[in-house]
């Protein structure tokens, strides 16, 4: 039977703040105990750079095809399914979606992205104080994904809500009430995209649901079920990341690096350092394998079958790897090997697209207001909510200047 990990009983951050900055434990971590085993999960952990990379890349050592896992969204077990596989079947698979995501095909996707934030960023002049997660770290992704699959973005007030649900984190109390909620929302995703891929059949467009009814898979096509699965994939993996990157990158500005601001005002080829920096700096992640064979790679016996936890979040401020990590500095030369997109076969496929979503939205919004500033009495432990894997803002007003 499948089984869940609960991350924050391993981390023991167990207050708000504490799950929004957890970055002095993995310090501690990374000091005292970067390799950990929580005997109470029989789950190991690590926490350096190093390590990290390993237990991503390393598919002999550190499977996918595992029983338990962090994930927390209700596993489908098709012969589609990219998460649960290793190389070289994981490699047919990743095939099926790829294409959609390769520099070409996103390069005509460029103007449709800027044409969603010109209009997300418009709604807010005039304006002094919006609400930036849920005006458009929200809209953006759910508008663009709905969009590159051809889904109608009408009904983003749907998919997102059962996208949520799929991904709230399990905690010992709530445990079997979510399991009903997540298996109901399973079920109303699939009944809403069913009939559209069973339209789509008919009459294909220039979409990924279109492409995906046209490819074959291990000679045959996939059924309707299987399109919808890879579907509902993409519409909840695309959602809740490139949210949280898009409010941190706003977090950041007005709390990590205030004065970075005014250096993109002046330069806007500076942006895409900024995007690198945030998901080095200020996203919280972890990726979890099964140990496939006994091993002590990190000096201490890890046996087969046994999990690990790679603290990604806590490898990316790792100063072997990083000179004055604790420090957010867009300048940095290597800030893009950050492992926030993971690494090694399932690097993930989003990434292109996340960045350039990231980098129009904010490059379009500086070109827009001349400043931005934090609201009076600004706490940000009333703007959270929990997430799969530590806290994320579910709202962040802030005051635009116009001039
Ligand atoms: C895989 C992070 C956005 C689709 C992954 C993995 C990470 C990740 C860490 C690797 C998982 C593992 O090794 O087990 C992120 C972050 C994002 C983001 C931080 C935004 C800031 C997206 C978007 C999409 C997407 C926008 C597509 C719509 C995927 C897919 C995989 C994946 C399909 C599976 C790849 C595979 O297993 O081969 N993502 N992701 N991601 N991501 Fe993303």
């Amino acid at each position: 039977m499948d089984e869940t990990i609960l991350l924050h009983e391993i981390s023991k951050l167990k207050s708000k703040q504490e799950q929004w900055e957890p970055f002095s434990w993995y310090k501690e971590m990374r000091e005292k105990q970067p390799v950990y085993y929580d005997a109470e999960q029989d789950v190991w952990n690590v926490f350096l750079y190093d390590h990290a990379k390993r237990v991503l890349f390393d598919h002999h050592l550190f499977s996918n095809r595992k029983e338990r896992s962090l994930i927390p969204v209700p596993r489908n077990n098709s012969r589609t399914n990219l998460n649960f596989s290793d190389p070289p079947e994981h490699r047919k698979r990743r095939a099926l979606v790829a294409k959609a995501f390769t520099p070409r095909s996103l390069q005509t996707w460029a103007p449709r992205i800027q044409a969603i934030a010109d209009e997300l960023i418009a709604e807010m002049e005039g304006q002094t104080i919006v609400d930036i997660v849920q005006k458009l770290a929200i809209p953006l992704p759910v508008i663009v994904i709905a969009d590159l699959l051809g889904v109608p973005s009408k009904d983003r007030q749907l998919f997102k809500a059962w996208s949520d649900i799929l991904f709230l984190p399990y905690a010992a109390e709530t445990y079997d009430h979510l399991i009903e909620q997540k298996a109901r929302a399973m079920k109303e995703f699939h009944e809403y995209l069913h009939p559209i891929v069973q339209e789509k059949r008919k009459n294909p467009a220039d979409d990924i649901i279109s492409d995906l009814i046209r490819v074959d898979y291990e000679d045959e096509p996939l059924t309707d079920e299987e399109v919808v699965m890879i579907s509902r994939g993409l519409l909840a993996a695309g959602n809740e990341t490139t949210t949280t990157l898009i409010s941190n990158v706003f977090y950041s500005l007005l709390v990590d690096c205030p004065g970075l601001y005014q250096e993109l005002r002046s330069d806007l080829s500076l942006v895409p350092r900024t995007i690198e920096e945030v998901l080095r700096f200020r996203f919280p992640i972890a990726m979890d394998r099964k140990v496939a064979q006994d091993t002590d790679v990190f000096g201490h016996k890890m046996k087969k079958g046994q999990m690990v936890v790679a603290w990604i979040a806590a490898a990316n401020r790792d100063e072997s790897q990083f000179a004055r990590a604790e420090q957010f500095d867009i300048h940095r030369a290597n800030n893009q090997q950050h492992l926030t997109f993971g690494a090694g076969p399932h690097f993930c496929l989003g990434a292109p697209l996340a960045r350039m979503e990231a980098n129009i939205a904010l490059t379009t919004f500086v070109k827009k207001f001349a400043d931005i500033q934090l609201v009076d009495g600004f706490e940000v432990t009333e703007h959270l909510v929990e997430s799969a894997t530590g806290q994320s803002l579910k709202s962040f007003p802030i005051h635009l200047v116009t001039q």
